[in-house]
């Protein structure tokens, strides 16, 4: 017989670690920010700011980069109440998709019903410029790691049938993702819809990849994000999530992006960015 709590139980994990951020919060958000590229400034337009550092969370990764530790910062958005990550796992790092996607049943636990997600990706798709936004309306998983995978969860609980997402459905939230590209046409920005490619990394791809990815549909590619738009998905909240082109990923253009290159294309996508992130926060809590 099993005792209970188990603090092995993953779902017992979200209780706890809920538990303890909400009775630090003036108030439940409504909405959860992953601060990728492009948004990791939004922080400082989140007013009243309250910060928890991961280190002192239950249950939380642990950055193993010193003095890197990621906060969890909730706070007011345009009046309305957000938390928001800044720092999110990869895969790359070593973290396994149930850890890299811990954070999002926890956000979700505490009364989050939208997550908004964003990311750094390589433009794979010709007509993409440097800063361009993608919002992101389907993926192509090539991390082969769903959240709901036995693998991850070790033997508990058992996996049903229900928990799998349904065939063919995309993750992504329509209304929200046709919001982001008209407040990008209304500011006069370039927004495109397209598909996100995942790889584990940590590398960049060669030509004969980045021509193969083309190839099968793919608009741009990264290294994070699906994994987390997974579990948002199993569990029922709406997702907006959007890519800035921080370098030109095609078998004939030149290879070297350096990490300027990066925070150049982050600066142009940032007001871009945080103009979607405020039309998409105000519509989540109106609709
Ligand atoms: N490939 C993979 N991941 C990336 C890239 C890329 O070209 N750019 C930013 N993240």
């Amino acid at each position: 017989m099993t005792k209970h709590p188990d603090p092995q139980c993953p779902a017992e994990r979200v209780l706890r670690t809920a538990e303890f951020i909400a009775c630090k919060l003036a108030e439940l958000p409504r909405v959860a920010i992953i601060l990728g590229s492009g948004l990791g400034n939004l922080v400082d337009y989140i007013e009243d700011a309250i910060a928890i550092d991961y280190a002192d969370i239950p249950n939380w990764g642990q950055s193993r980069i010193a003095g890197h530790s990621g906060q969890l910062i909730f706070g007011w958005f345009d009046s309305q109440p957000v938390i928001a990550m800044s720092g999110r796992f990869h895969r790359y790092e070593g973290w396994t998709t149930e850890q890299v996607s811990f954070p999002v049943r926890v956000l979700a636990a505490i009364g989050s019903h939208t997550l908004i997600v964003s990311n750094a990706a390589g433009g794979l798709n010709p007509q993409y410029r440097i800063g361009d936004i993608v919002v992101i309306r389907d993926h192509i998983d090539m991390m082969h790691g769903h959240p709901c995978r036995r693998f991850d969860y070790g033997t508990y609980p058992p996996q049903t049938r229900s928990d799998a997402p349904l065939r063919g459905a995309s993750p992504y939230d329509q209304a929200l993702s046709d919001r982001a590209l008209e407040t990008a046409r209304l500011k006069n920005f370039p927004a495109h819809p397209g598909t996100y490619l995942a790889t584990l990394g940590p590398t960049y791809e060669t030509r004969a990849e980045y021509r193969f990815m083309r190839k099968i549909g793919a608009d741009v590619v990264g290294m994070s994000t699906v994994p987390e738009v997974l579990q948002a998905q199993r569990i029922g909240m709406r997702v907006l999530a959007m890519s800035m082109v921080s370098n030109i990923a095609r078998p004939d253009a030149p290879l070297r992006t350096d990490h300027a290159d990066v925070l150049a294309a982050a600066q142009i996508a940032e007001p871009r960015m945080r103009a979607i992130v405020r039309e998409a926060v105000q519509r989540s809590t109106t609709s």
